[in-house]
């Protein structure tokens, strides 16, 4: 496939599990990706991006000089990605100490939703100038409760509010979309703020919740990824939020799927 050759393509979180996957698909692709993450471990890990930068683009000098050394190596930007986050592994309100809410808050507002804005921010003039496109990653979290607890509902909610904000700012220059994925199979940040280090996004056995039955692959998601942030195979769409979740919106409440074509399949 050759949808995004010649597309300079920032992706945010790129040493991530989702992340990589967008940086191999990417790449695949045709694109020349530059990937930032504030994990240099996880970057060295990465084979095929053209660039790695390590960076927190939740601060803004880091956000300016993540698209400044992109323009200057490769003349402009056609898309920002951002596959960043912090989970806060659905901690209850009840077990939060009050004087740590606001930080909490803040940390994971900081990974999830201003990291994307300041480098968009900073890539404006290039974006305009190309007729870019930004692809955000949401999550079930951002429509329900559940998901994650309230400092990451908070900040997937706020993150749909950006994708039909901007979306409707930038048009008709930008196009601004994101991905909703249901569940993940990787290993997810917590809050510092609150001490929770490294776990895993998806606790054992959730397959069987899914309507579909498997656990999506990341490749899975990145291809939504590609589709979004491609120059015409997604140009009638803008503040769009593409739901790749295995059926979970469509779940019952008797079993996960209805299962009626067992006995055909
Ligand atoms: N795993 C899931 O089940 C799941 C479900 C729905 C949505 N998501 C979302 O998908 C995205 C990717 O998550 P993942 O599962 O690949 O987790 P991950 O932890 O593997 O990837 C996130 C990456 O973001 C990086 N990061 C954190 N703060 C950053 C910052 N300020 N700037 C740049 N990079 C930063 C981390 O170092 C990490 O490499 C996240 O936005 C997450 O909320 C994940």
């Amino acid at each position: 496939m050759e949808s995004l050759r010649g597309q300079v393509c920032v992706v945010l979180g790129a040493g991530g599990g989702i992340g990589s996957a967008v940086v191999r698909r990417f790449v695949a692709d045709g694109a020349t990706v530059v990937a930032v993450d504030v994990d240099a471990a996880r970057l060295d890990a990465l084979a095929g991006p053209a660039r790695t930068l390590v960076a927190d683009p939740g601060v803004w000098a880091d956000a300016s000089r993540v698209v400044d050394e992109t323009v200057a190596a490769y003349g402009g930007i056609d898309v920002v990605v951002s596959c960043a986050g912090l989970f806060d592994q659905a901690v209850p309100l009840v077990d939060v100490p009050g004087e740590a809410i606001e930080q909490a808050l803040t940390e994971c507002l900081r990974a999830n939703v201003t990291s994307a804005l300041l480098t968009v921010r900073a890539a404006l003039p290039t974006l305009a100038a190309r007729r870019g496109r930004v692809v955000l990653t949401s999550s079930y979290a951002a429509n329900l409760p559940s998901g994650g607890g309230v400092f990451y509902t908070a900040a997937k909610h706020a993150l749909a509010g950006v994708v039909k904000q901007l979306a409707y700012e930038l048009a008709p220059h930008v196009r601004v979309n994101a991905v909703a994925p249901g569940v993940a199979q990787t290993v997810m940040t917590g809050l510092s703020i609150l001490d929770q280090g490294k776990k895993d996004a998806v606790l054992d056995g959730t397959e069987k919740a899914l309507p579909l039955g498997v656990m999506p692959a990341t490749d899975d998601y990145a291809s939504v990824y590609a589709l979004l942030a491609s120059p015409t195979e997604s140009a009638a769409m803008t503040g769009s939020t593409v739901v790749v979740d295995s059926g979970l919106a469509i779940r019952g409440l008797a079993a996960p799927s209805g299962g009626t074509l067992r006995e055909l399949a």
